[in-house]
């Protein structure tokens, strides 16, 4: 049996980056073999194994043969008469189906180098279209790599149309889309991710809504870049310069739904949007089986963000409501990442991204008002249950009524 290092860790190692996880492929080996030498199958499906020390995955060099549609529709051949390019010809793209002995000596068949250098994106084969669910992994390689100066190679974006029109897309399982999806907003440039999908067709499929915000347009006094999707990618794109988490870079992309729904007589205004956007932000939540802190997040993000930007003019009584409605007093870590996604929806504006945001210590300081009233002084005036939640309303809003006009002074 041949063991060959392959796919991400030759190509992060080729373009210096640092090579977290090493996939292994076995040519020339049998199953039994593999289990004879103490190696741990992984699940039913698979012919894969986890090394019993170093826990790293070794595949056994297999072709894929489509036999149906969605991800149960594989099946596999691996036998020891597989060749490493067979198993190399199956992948999603030449700059991973490169293999690499135990000596460095490079197997680059379908010439990863050589697109590596030319920074292209490129799919191995006819293949590619066997896993669709690998138009969601050029993208998000596509927005991983757009530093470098990678792009789609014109062919395989051409694939990746077709793969979008075939209906393949929608197979896909909410869990597999959900991974790639999350990996990619983690990227530096997540909004690459969002234009791939787009200028393939995949992102109709996958996120009408967020598709649907393109050639909306919005009043260019608030927003110079005027078109809806345009401002949607820019907020996606100052979440990760500012380098916030998954739950804020989620709810900024699904923020201003509403907007693909406003009659376009109402246009370039989106009253109420943060209302109307609420069924769709669920949809999509939903779709992708999002964790539950992104789609709450989400959800609030959506309804409130208005007025995070209005904070400041906000009446006492409806910053205490703003205040309840995130339950800022158990979870303060929520309301902070409400306060970013409203700033990087500021800041994610044509020739706006540096400006200042004082909306955020404004609602901080709120939140501190709101916070500082004690419960024990009430309970002791003896108020108790509902009346005691009513109590400790008061106080608060009188909190902020204090903390409005020193503010304000
Ligand atoms: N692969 C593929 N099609 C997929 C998934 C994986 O062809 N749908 C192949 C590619 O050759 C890939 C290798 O399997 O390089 C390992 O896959 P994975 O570990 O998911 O990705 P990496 O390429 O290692 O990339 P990442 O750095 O994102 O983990």
């Amino acid at each position: 049996m041949q063991i060959y290092k392959v796919g991400g860790a030759i190509r992060d190692r080729l373009l210096g980056k640092p090579v977290t996880d090493i996939d292994w492929v076995v040519v020339g080996a049998t199953t039994e073999e593999m289990l004879a030498k103490g190696f741990r199958p992984v699940g039913a499906d698979f012919p894969v194994f986890l090394h019993p020390k170093s826990g790293e995955e070794y595949a056994l060099a297999r072709t894929e043969r489509k036999s149906g549609r969605g991800y149960g529709g594989f099946t596999f051949h691996a036998s020891p008469e597989v060749t490493l390019e067979e198993d190399l010809i199956r992948r999603d793209l030449t700059i991973n189906a490169m293999a690499e002995d135990d000596q460095q000596n490079l197997t680059d068949p379908y010439h990863g180098q050589r697109d590596l250098e030319a920074r292209l994106l490129r799919h191995v084969s006819p293949a590619f279209a066997e896993d669709p669910l690998r138009v969601l992994r050029v993208a998000r390689f596509a927005a991983r790599y757009a530093e470098l100066g990678f792009t789609v190679a014109p062919e395989t974006l051409e694939l990746m149309r077709q793969l979008s029109e075939s209906g393949e897309l929608e197979a896909l399982t909410a869990e597999r889309s959900w991974k790639e999806i999350s990996r990619a907003l983690m990227e530096d440039q997540p909004q690459v991710f969002i234009e791939v999908l787009r200028e393939c067709g995949a992102l109709k499929v996958l996120m009408p809504e967020v598709d649907a915000l393109f050639g909306v347009p919005q009043p260019e006094a608030h927003h110079p870049e005027i078109d809806t999707g345009v401002h949607t990618l820019s907020v996606l794109e100052q979440a990760a310069q500012h380098k916030q988490p998954l739950t804020v870079r989620w709810a900024c992309l699904l923020h201003d739904l509403g907007k693909g729904l406003t009659p376009e007589e109402e246009w370039p205004r989106h009253i109420a949007h943060e209302h109307t956007g609420l069924k769709l932000i669920k949809a999509v939540n939903e779709r992708f089986k999002a964790p539950k802190d992104c789609q709450e997040l989400a959800l609030l993000v959506g309804k409130y963000h208005t007025h995070g930007h209005r904070a400041l003019e906000l009446k006492a009584s409806t910053l205490l409501e703003l205040l309840q409605s995130f339950d800022v007093y158990r979870r303060p870590q929520r309301f902070e990442e409400f306060i970013a996604a409203c700033e990087m929806d500021a800041r994610g504006r044509k020739g706006l991204e540096q400006r200042s945001y004082p909306q955020a210590d404004y609602l901080r300081g709120a939140a501190t008002a709101a916070r500082s009233v004690a419960v024990q002084p009430l309970l002791e005036k003896g108020f108790n249950g509902p009346e005691l939640g009513e109590a400790i309303k008061r106080e608060r809003l009188k909190a902020l009524k204090v903390y409005k006009e020193n503010a304000s002074a």
